[in-house]
C-alpha cells in the first residue's frame, strides 16, 4: 500500500527538528546584527525613551559598557547617534564638525576600550545638530540645499574618521555625497574607512521614536520628502544604489526594513553587493506594542522578522533588538 501522494510530500522534511535544521536555507547569527545606540551627555546617565520601550540613551560610560556587552554577545558593529543638547544646535549644524562633540568622544571611548574587537558605524547627516531638525542646510524658503550640504557632510565624515570611526554611514540622502566623502577619506589618509550608504532611504512614517531619541522630532517642521524617497518607488531605489556603488560605497542600506523587503530583494539580485536593512524605530515599537497587548510572543515575533531580512538577501540588519536577539541566538 503506497501513500496517495508519494512524490509530493514536502512536509516529509519538516516532521522533526533535526530535519528542519538540515534543510534550513537561511541562517541568522549574532554576527548579522548591528546595534544602534543613542548617546547623551553626562556620567552614569541612562534615559529611557518612552516611544522605544526597552531602549535608553546612555552617557559615554554606558555606551562603552554596551560596547563590551556587544563584544561578548558576538555583535560585530555598533551604530552611534548623538542626542545633542539644544544649546549646541544651530541652523548650520556646526556642532557636527566639533572634534569633541558627543559622537567623537563616544567613538574614542569605545575604541580605547575595545579596539578592533568591535566596529563603530557613525551616522552622517545634520539632523542631530540642526535647530530645525532637517538633515541638511536650508535656503530662505526652507528647502534643503544639496551641494552646500554635501560640503558640510564631507567635513562631518572626516571629523568622525579622525576620531576612529570604522564605517561612515551617510543617512542624509543628498546626491553626490558618497563620491565626495570617499574622495575626502582617500585624501585624508583614511583609506580603510568603509562607507555604508543609506542608499534607498524612504520618507517614512516609521521614524518617529528615533526623532524623539535624538531630540529632533519636536524641532522638525514639515517633512523630509524633498530628499528622502517616495514610498511608491522601487525602480528609483535601484538607480540610487547604482550611483552609490559607482561613487564608492562598500555596502548599501535599505531603510525602513520590513515594508521594503521587495527593495532589498531587487537590490541584492541586481547588484550582488552587501545589502543591509535598517529595522527602524517604528518597527521596533510595533513589535513591542504587539507583544504588549498579547498579540504575539515578543521573542518569536522579532526573530521571525530578523530572519525575513536574511531570506530577502541581507548581509545584516540594524536593529534595536540586537542584544535581545543575540542572547536568544546564543541560547
Ligand atoms: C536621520 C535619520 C533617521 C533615522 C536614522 N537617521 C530619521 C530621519 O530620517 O528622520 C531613523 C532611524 C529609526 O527610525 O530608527 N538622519
Amino acid at each position: 500500500m503506497t501513500g496517495r501522494y508519494p512524490n509530493t510530500r514536502l512536509r516529509r522534511t519538516r516532521a522533526t527538528g533535526w530535519s528542519r535544521a538540515l534543510h534550513r536555507e537561511t541562517l541568522l547569527t549574532p554576527a548579522d546584527l548591528i546595534w544602534p545606540l543613542f548617546i547623551t551627555e553626562g556620567e552614569g546617565v541612562e534615559e529611557p525613551i518612552s516611544s522605544l520601550p526597552g531602549v535608553s540613551r546612555w552617557s559615554i560610560d554606558g555606551i562603552v559598557a554596551r560596547a563590551k556587552e556587544a563584544v561578548s554577545l558576538g555583535v560585530p558593529v555598533l551604530a552611534l547617534f548623538p542626542n545633542t543638547q539644544p544649546e549646541r544646535r544651530s541652523d548650520d549644524g556646526a556642532e557636527a564638525l566639533n572634534p569633541d562633540n558627543l559622537m567623537c568622544r563616544a567613538i574614542r571611548a569605545i575604541k580605547d576600550a575595545c579596539g578592533d574587537d568591535i566596529g563603530v558605524l557613525t551616522d552622517v547627516a545634520l539632523d542631530p545638530y540642526t535647530a530645525h531638525g532637517q538633515d541638511g542646510l536650508l535656503d530662505d524658503r526652507g528647502y534643503v540645499v544639496n551641494d552646500e550640504t554635501v560640503a558640510v557632510l564631507v567635513d562631518q565624515a572626516l571629523n568622525q574618521a579622525k576620531a576612529g570611526a570604522d564605517i561612515i554611514a551617510p543617512s542624509d540622502m543628498m546626491d553626490g555625497r558618497i563620491g565626495a566623502i570617499r574622495m575626502a577619506l582617500e585624501m585624508g589618509e583614511h583609506r580603510n574607512v568603509q562607507i555604508m550608504s543609506y542608499a534607498a532611504k524612504y520618507a517614512s512614517a516609521f521614524y518617529g521614536p528615533f526623532r524623539d531619541a535624538v531630540g529632533s522630532g519636536g524641532l522638525l517642521k514639515g517633512d523630509k520628502k524633498s530628499y528622502q524617497m517616495d514610498p511608491a518607488n522601487s525602480d528609483e531605489a535601484l538607480r540610487e544604489v547604482e550611483l552609490d556603488i559607482a561613487e564608492g560605497a562598500d555596502s548599501v542600506m535599505v531603510k525602513p526594513g520590513l515594508a521594503y523587503l521587495d527593495i532589498i530583494y531587487r537590490v541584492k539580485r541586481a547588484f550582488g553587493v552587501p545589502v543591509f536593512a535598517y529595522q527602524v524605530s517604528g518597527e521596533y515599537a510595533m513589535i513591542e506594542a504587539a507583544a504588549g497587548v498579547g498579540a504575539g510572543d515578543r521573542d518569536a515575533l522579532l526573530m521571525e522578522k530578523l530572519l525575513a531580512f536574511k531570506r530577502a538577501g541581507c548581509s545584516g540588519i540594524l536593529t534595536y533588538h540586537a542584544p535581545v536577539a543575540a542572547k536568544l541566538l546564543n541560547g
